[in-house]
C-alpha cells in the first residue's frame, strides 16, 4: 500500500506534467513594451497606416490570428489558462491581463498573478503583432538599418537568419516525455535537414521578398518580404510541399511521395497534424477499381505519461514508395488520382474541444486539395 501511495506521489510530482511540452524559464518573460517615439501605440493598425501593404499581408496570417483562434481559445481553456501558452501567442506584456509576481513554493505551475494595469485588449487580439517581432526598447527593428523613417530604427542581423523564428517554433521535451523528437519541432528537424546547410532560411519559403517600398511615399525601392507567413493552412503551400507521381511497372502500380517544397518534416508544427493521401484507380468507363490510403502522422499516448510509437512523417527531401497490386487493377486501370487532405486535428480531438471547451462546430478542421490525375 505504502508503496503504491510512493509511487502515486512521485508520478505526480516528477513525471505528470499539465502541459505536452517542458516548461522553460524563459516563458515567463514577456517582452517589456515602450512605443518608439514618433508613434503613439504599438498596434498593428497604427504601422498599418504606413505601412499599407505588408499591414494587409500579414492580416491574413495566422500570426495575426494567433489570439483569436478558436483552437488556441479552446485548446487554452483545456490548459486551465497556463500562462506559458501567452509566451508564444500574445508575447507583449500588455497584450496579457495579468503579471506573474511569484510562485506558490517555487512551483513554475503555480503562479501568483497581479492585475496588469497596462492590459491593452486590441493589442491582445493581435497575437503575434508587428511590434513582437521589430520592437524592443521604444526601438524598431529591421533588416536595413538605414532608413529614413518618422520613428526610431536599427538594423538586427536576426532578420536575416532564422533565429526571428526561433523561440516560438520549437518546444523542448522534458525528461520523462517519451516523444521521438520535440513535439512541435520545426526549427530542429530544419536544423537537422538539407536546407540550413544551403543557407535556405524560413523567410526564403514564407516571407518570399519582391523589389519593392515599405510604404506608398518612400522613393527607396527595397526587397520586401511577404508578410503572409503562410503554412499548413494554405492550399498553394501545402501543394508546393509534396511532388506525387503514379505509375504502372509490370505487374504493380508504383506511388511516390516526396516532401520536396516543405524545409522541415511533413507535416510539421503541431503534433495533432495528419495528413491522408488518398489514391484511387479508375476503369475506362470512370469507376474506381480500387482506393488506398496512405496517412503522414505521429501516434502519442498521452495519458497517463507521454509516449510516441510512431512518427512516419515525411523529412525534408524525402521521398517514400508505396506499391499496389491486384488483378482488377492490374487488367482495367488507365487512370489514378491523387488527392491530399492536411488534417489540423484529429476527429476525436475536435468533437472533445467542442463537446467540453466551446470550439465552434464549423470550424475548419481539414484542408483538401483538389486531385491530381495521372494517366496509366
Ligand atoms: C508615419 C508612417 C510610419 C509609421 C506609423 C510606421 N512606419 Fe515604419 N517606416 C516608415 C518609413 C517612411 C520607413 C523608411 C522607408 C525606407 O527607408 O525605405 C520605415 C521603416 C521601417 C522599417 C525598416 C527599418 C530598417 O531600417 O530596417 C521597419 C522594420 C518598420 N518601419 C516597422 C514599423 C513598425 C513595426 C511600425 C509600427 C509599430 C511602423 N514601422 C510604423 C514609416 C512608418
Ligand atoms: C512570438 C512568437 C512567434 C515568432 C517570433 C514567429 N512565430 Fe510563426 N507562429 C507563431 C504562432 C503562435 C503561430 C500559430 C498561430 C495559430 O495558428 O493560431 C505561428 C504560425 C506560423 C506559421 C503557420 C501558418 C499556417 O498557415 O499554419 C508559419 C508558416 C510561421 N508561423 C512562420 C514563422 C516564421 C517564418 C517566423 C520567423 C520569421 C515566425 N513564424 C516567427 C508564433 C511565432
Ligand atoms: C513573425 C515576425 C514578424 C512579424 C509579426 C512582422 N514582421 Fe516585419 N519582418 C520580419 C522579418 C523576418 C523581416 C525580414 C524579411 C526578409 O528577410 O525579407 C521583416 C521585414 C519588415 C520590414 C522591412 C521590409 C522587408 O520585408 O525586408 C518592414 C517595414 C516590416 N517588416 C514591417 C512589419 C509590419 C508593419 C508588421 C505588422 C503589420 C510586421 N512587419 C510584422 C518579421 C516580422
Ligand atoms: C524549403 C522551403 C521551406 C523552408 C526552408 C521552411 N519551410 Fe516551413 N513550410 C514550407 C511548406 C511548403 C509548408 C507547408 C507544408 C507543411 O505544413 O509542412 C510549411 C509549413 C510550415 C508551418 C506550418 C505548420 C502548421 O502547424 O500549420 C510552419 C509553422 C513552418 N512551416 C515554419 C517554418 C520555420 C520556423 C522554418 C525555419 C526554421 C521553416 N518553416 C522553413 C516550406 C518551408
Ligand atoms: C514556444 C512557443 C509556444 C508555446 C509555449 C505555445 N505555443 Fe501554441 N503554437 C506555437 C506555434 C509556433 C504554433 C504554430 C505552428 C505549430 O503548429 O507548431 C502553435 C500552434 C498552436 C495551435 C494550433 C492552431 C491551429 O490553427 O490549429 C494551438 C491550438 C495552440 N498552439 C495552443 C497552445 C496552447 C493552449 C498553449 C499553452 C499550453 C501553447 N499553444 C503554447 C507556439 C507555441
Amino acid at each position: 500500500m505504502i508503496i503504491v501511495v510512493l509511487a502515486f506521489f512521485a508520478y505526480l510530482n516528477f513525471v505528470y506534467s499539465p502541459l505536452i511540452y517542458e516548461l522553460k524559464d524563459e516563458y515567463k518573460n514577456f517582452t517589456k513594451t515602450t512605443i518608439p517615439i514618433g508613434l503613439d501605440s504599438l498596434s498593428a493598425k497604427e504601422c498599418g497606416e504606413c505601412h499599407v501593404r505588408i499591414y494587409e499581408e500579414w492580416q491574413t496570417s495566422m500570426h495575426a490570428k494567433a489570439y483569436t483562434n478558436p483552437y488556441f481559445q479552446a485548446y487554452l481553456k483545456k490548459d486551465d489558462y497556463h500562462y506559458s501558452c501567452y509566451y508564444c501567442h500574445t508575447q507583449l506584456e500588455d497584450q496579457i491581463e495579468f503579471k506573474i509576481v511569484g510562485f506558490i513554493d517555487d512551483d513554475p505551475n503555480r503562479p501568483i498573478l497581479d492585475l496588469n494595469e497596462n492590459f491593452d485588449r486590441g493589442l491582445r487580439d493581435e497575437g503575434v503583432t508587428c511590434a513582437t517581432c521589430h520592437v524592443a526598447n521604444g526601438m524598431i527593428y529591421g533588416p536595413y538599418g538605414d532608413a529614413d523613417a518618422p520613428h526610431p530604427v536599427e538594423f538586427a542581423p536576426k532578420f536575416r537568419t532564422t533565429a526571428v523564428c526561433e523561440k516560438c517554433h520549437e518546444v523542448p521535451q522534458s525528461k520523462f516525455m517519451f516523444y521521438k523528437s520535440n513535439p512541435c519541432g520545426t526549427v530542429d528537424e530544419y536544423n537537422n535537414g538539407p536546407y540550413k546547410a544551403k543557407g535556405i532560411t524560413c523567410q526564403k519559403c514564407h516571407m518570399p521578398s519582391q523589389l519593392k517600398t515599405l510604404t506608398r511615399s518612400s522613393k527607396i525601392f527595397r526587397q520586401v518580404g511577404e508578410h503572409t507567413f503562410k503554412g499548413g493552412h494554405s492550399k498553394e503551400m501545402i501543394k508546393k510541399a509534396l511532388l506525387i507521381d503514379v505509375k504502372k511497372l509490370g505487374e504493380k502500380f508504383e506511388l511516390t511521395v516526396m516532401n520536396n517544397g516543405a524545409g522541415h518534416a511533413f507535416p510539421t508544427g503541431d503534433p495533432d497534424r495528419y495528413v491522408n493521401i488518398i489514391t484511387k484507380f479508375y476503369d475506362y468507363e470512370g469507376n474506381i477499381l480500387q482506393q488506398e490510403l496512405e496517412t503522414f502522422d505521429r501516434t502519442i499516448l498521452y495519458y497517463p505519461i507521454i509516449i510516441e510509437f510512431s512518427d512516419n512523417r515525411l523529412g525534408p527531401l524525402v521521398e517514400i514508395t508505396y506499391e499496389y497490386s491486384g488483378k482488377i487493377i492490374n487488367d482495367r486501370a488507365v487512370r489514378a488520382t491523387v488527392e491530399i487532405e492536411y488534417h489540423i486535428l484529429s476527429d476525436r480531438a475536435h468533437k472533445m474541444l467542442v463537446e467540453k471547451y466551446g470550439l465552434p462546430e464549423d470550424t475548419e478542421k481539414v484542408i483538401k486539395i483538389a486531385p491530381q490525375t495521372f494517366a496509366l
